[in-house]
């Protein structure tokens, strides 16, 4: 067994430890990354990019573009006077060019790790004891030995039991982005992120997509008022929501599934379907680091303990991304990441958790930052609201999409704004603008006072700031 030495040994390359591997190096750390690989790679060799780039974040953003401009093609065209006749998908070349842009991301981190000197092991990392050299990590048939590592092993789907999942018929996130024909009938169990996204797509393509979710309410963790209006555009799109089921048996036959639940008022109802998507949360990849053998704390829900700066209780090791508390989210893992180089190197890393936006990249998109405002109302908190429809915006009725709102939330008092939630075209993007505001602690007054380029998406912001003081222009 040969033995490497570094100053910082990163396990996993998903956004957040590939993240704090390029920053480390940036610092002056001499720095690895170890990355288990369970992509499939033609040559074999380790895919970069975790979850994120390989089966989760990019590849799902593909397929949702080309099923919106499938629908688009289908259903919007027409009344801009473009005719086009009626679409056809090509699966297979859908599927293809959503690896081609997997493909040429995860390379180009690779890329990324020689440009800035970080040496890429290709390897399961496992913690094997510690001496006054620093940590001892098992790299695959390597030994490393680092000052300071990080660990950043990410999430694993969860999975239900009874419920077998062999990613052909049945479906978690890797198989619902390889799916090879658009299913007539598709079963979704879990109305979150993934069931929504990956649901939006299979519908968009023409599959009848019923969706059971547990929870009696729809998208809880949102503003209600952005999760009522959610539920009542998805479903006008054709996306069926059966919520407050408890899920019984499910028998998995060749063709497809039968999925026996209970609904809301406990009645017996059986689902048949010829595939099932199981998209109800992602578990911590803790197994298999022998956290044990050197004491490393994992909570009683799986997750490595850490503070608020990533410190786990060892010294000298740090956890960042999916496998720590907080959202599982790929830009908080590259906040957290670079937060821990920058504390390694004595700078004053931070990551402000209060400002990290949420979105769901349906149509319209959902996006969100800070308090809701049943949180804030539960909290005693005196609020005010600035709510403005994209209906008034000059921009949407051009783009043929105005659907949904901005909804600003600002404290009563001090004005400072609390939350921003919206429904609508781009939210993705707007939800910036939002972001930046909150992060240098804003008031609705100050983005009231920003000049906002027109015709833009980004009048509404800027109508819905005015409108916290009862002033909109344009509504
Ligand atoms: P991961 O990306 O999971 O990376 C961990 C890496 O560590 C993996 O490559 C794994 O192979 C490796 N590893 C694990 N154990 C070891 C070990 N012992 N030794 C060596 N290597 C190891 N987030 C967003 O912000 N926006 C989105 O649009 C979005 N879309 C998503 C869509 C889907 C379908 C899914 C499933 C997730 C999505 N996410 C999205 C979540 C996002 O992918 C994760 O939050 C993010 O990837 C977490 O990064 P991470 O580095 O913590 O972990
Ligand atoms: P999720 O937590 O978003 O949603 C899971 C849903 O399943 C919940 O509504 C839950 O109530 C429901 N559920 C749980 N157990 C159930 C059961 N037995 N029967 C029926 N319903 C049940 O998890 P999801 O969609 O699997 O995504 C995992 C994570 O990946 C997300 O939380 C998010 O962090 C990340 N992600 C982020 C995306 C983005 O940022 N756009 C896109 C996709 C995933």
């Amino acid at each position: 067994m040969s033995t490497k030495e570094f100053d910082v040994l990163v396990i996993g390359g998903g956004p957040g430890g590939y993240v704090a591997a390029i920053r480390a190096a940036q610092l002056g750390f001499k720095t690895a990354c170890c990355e288990s690989n369970p992509y499939a790679d033609p040559k074999g060799e380790p895919r970069l990019g975790g979850t994120c780039l390989n089966v989760g974040c990019i590849p799902s953003k593909a397929l949702l573009h080309t099923s919106h401009l499938f629908e688009e093609a289908g259903h919007a065209f027409e009344s801009q006077g473009i005719s086009v006749g009626t679409p056809k998908i090509d699966v297979a070349k859908m599927i293809g060019r959503k690896s081609t842009i997997v493909d040429q991301l995860t390379g180009g981190i690779k890329g990324l790790f020689k440009k800035n000197k970080v040496t890429l092991l290709n390897g399961h990392g496992a913690f094997a004891g510690k001496t006054d050299a620093g940590w001892h990590i098992n790299v695959g048939e390597e030994l490393v030995i680092a000052k300071q590592v990080i660990v950043a092993t990410g999430s694993a789907p969860r999975h239900l039991p009874g419920i077998p999942v062999d990613n052909k018929i049945v479906c978690d996130n890797v198989g619902a982005l390889d799916i090879d024909a658009v299913p007539k009938k598709l079963a979704v169990i879990g109305a979150g992120v993934i069931g929504l996204e990956m649901g939006s797509v299979w519908r968009r393509l023409g599959a009848e997509v019923i969706v059971l979710e547990a929870m009696p309410d729809f998208l809880a963790a949102a503003d209600q008022d952005v999760a009522k209006e959610a539920q009542k555009l998805f479903t006008k799109q054709g996306l069926k929501f059966n919520l407050g089921v408890q899920i019984g048996e499910v028998k998995v036959g060749k063709k497809g599934v039968a999925i026996n639940y209970k609904d809301k008022d406990g009645a017996d109802q059986k689902l048949e379907a010829d595939r099932l998507i199981v998209s109800v949360g992602r578990v911590p990849n803790t197994a298999g680091l022998n956290a044990d053998a050197v004491g490393l704390k994992i909570t009683e829900r799986g997750m490595i303990e850490v503070d608020d700066h990533c410190r786990t209780n060892l010294p000298g090791v740090w956890a960042v991304g999916d496998v720590v508390r907080g959202p599982m989210l790929a830009h908080k893992a590259m906040e957290e990441g670079v937060m821990v180089a920058e504390l390694m190197a004595g700078q004053a890393g931070h990551c402000n958790f209060d400002t990290i936006p949420w979105v769901i990249y349906t149509s319209p998109e959902i996006a969100w930052v800070g308090k809701t405002e049943q949180q804030l109302k539960a909290a005693g908190v005196a609020y005010k609201v600035g709510k403005i429809p994209f209906l008034a915006n000059g921009r949407a009725l051009g783009m043929g999409d105005p659907t949904g709102f901005v909804k600003m939330l600002a404290d009563a008092n001090t004005d400072r704004i609390l939350g921003v939630h919206i429904i609508g075209p781009n939210a993705s993007e707007l939800i910036g603008e939002a972001v930046v505001a909150m992060e240098f602690a804003g008031c609705s007054e100050d983005l009231a006072r920003i000049c906002h380029a027109h015709p833009t998406l980004s009048e509404v912001v800027h109508e819905a700031a005015l409108a916290c003081d009862k002033r909109p222009l344009h509504f």
